[in-house]
């Protein structure tokens, strides 16, 4: 059995919630207690607390559901695989795409090197949260690529609004927000054009349940668990809706562009009429969000009245 499959299989089991202990599970997977306490502590390092209690063995601190491939792909048209343990769902999809339809997807339950804009690192740890990239080949080109995040970020709060999960909101160009912390980010790379489409992929990383793992973020975050109140989150569901979501935002956005998606981005906007500061490269610009312009660009308005900006190199900050 191949390493990573061996923790793989031994989390199924513990997936339950119960105590296991490590005789029984040494016996159901033919080895040691020994070989068993070293797998542990590799799935703990992926970022799951596991307790040991003497004379009972092992219990997850927290029963888990695993993402189930045959489910999703049931309910959702793109062509969809499953990747427990992978470096990142983008990049899988990147290297991959000569082989790959326009709308495949690719989730994971784990990322060893997870990424946001500009090569930041994206936490990833294992069962507790949402990974997962689209591939989408658009044929209006490059230049149509600019306005794609903030198409998916729309698409994605309103299908949560849908499951009747309110009060997310977004924060240009690429971030979903609750209660001013980031719950979400989304995340689109291009792998170069063919002829005058541009091929693309679409990833995000949602944060539903996770814990203590996050504790080295350096900016204030969230769980979908905290805009919930502390009822289930079905992640397989949830995967379905955001998938489905994802598919039909991106084939609206190839009809009508970013037409359609500026009043509802607007009405979604974090920082619409608060103080906000632009970053751009070493210049700072203090002044009012007014929500996006029909090209995508963040609005703001100062003394000198209201100016857009657009470009991958500016980061929006609370102002105040
Ligand atoms: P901007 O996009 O405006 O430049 P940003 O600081 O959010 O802002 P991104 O590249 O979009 O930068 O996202 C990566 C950042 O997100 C990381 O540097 C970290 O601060 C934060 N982050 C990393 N993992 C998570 C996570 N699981 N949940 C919430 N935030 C995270
Ligand atoms: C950001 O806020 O900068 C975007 C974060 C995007 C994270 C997701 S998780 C799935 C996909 N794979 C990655 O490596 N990154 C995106």
């Amino acid at each position: 059995m191949r390493e990573h499959n061996v923790k793989l299989s031994l989390l199924s089991t513990l997936a339950d919630g119960t105590f296991h202990s490590g005789e029984s599970l040494g016996e159901q997977l033919g080895m040691s207690r020994a070989a068993i306490s070293k797998h542990i502590q590799g799935i703990q390092a992926w970022g799951i607390d596991i307790f040991r209690v003497q004379g009972k063995g092992y219990q997850l601190a927290e029963p888990l559901t695993l993402l189930d491939e045959r489910e999703i792909q049931s309910q959702v048209r793109n062509p969809v695989e499953l990747h427990p343990i992978i470096d990142s769902t983008n990049q899988y999809l990147l290297d991959r795409i000569s082989q790959l339809s326009s709308g495949s997807v690719c989730l994971a339950e784990y990322q060893k090197s997870g990424r946001g804009r500009r090569g930041r690192h994206w936490v990833s740890p294992f069962g507790s949260n949402l990974y997962f990239s689209m591939y989408w080949r658009l044929d209006a080109g490059m230049a149509a690529a600019m306005g794609l995040s903030l198409v998916v970020g729309v698409a994605v709060v309103e299908a949560l609004e849908r499951m009747g999960l309110v009060g997310v909101k977004l924060k240009w160009p690429n971030d979903l927000y609750f209660n001013d912390r980031k719950l979400a980010g989304i995340l689109v790379e291009m792998s170069g054009q063919a002829g005058g489409a541009a091929n693309l992929v679409v990833g995000i990383g949602m944060n539903l349940s996770m814990q203590d793992k996050g504790k080295n973020i350096d900016q204030p975050w969230t769980s979908l668990a905290d805009v919930i109140g502390g009822e289930h989150i079905d992640r397989n569901q949830l995967a379905i809706q955001l998938i489905r979501a994802l598919d039909e935002a991106l084939q609206q956005y190839e009809y009508t562009g970013m037409q359609d998606f500026v009043e509802r981005w607007n009405r979604l906007d974090n920082f619409i009429g608060r103080q906000v500061r632009l970053l751009i490269g070493p210049n700072e610009i203090v002044g009012i969000e007014r929500g996006i312009d029909p090209h995508g660009g963040v609005q703001l308005e100062t003394s000198e009245g209201i100016k857009s900006y657009i470009g991958g190199e500016i980061s929006l900050r609370k102002g105040d």
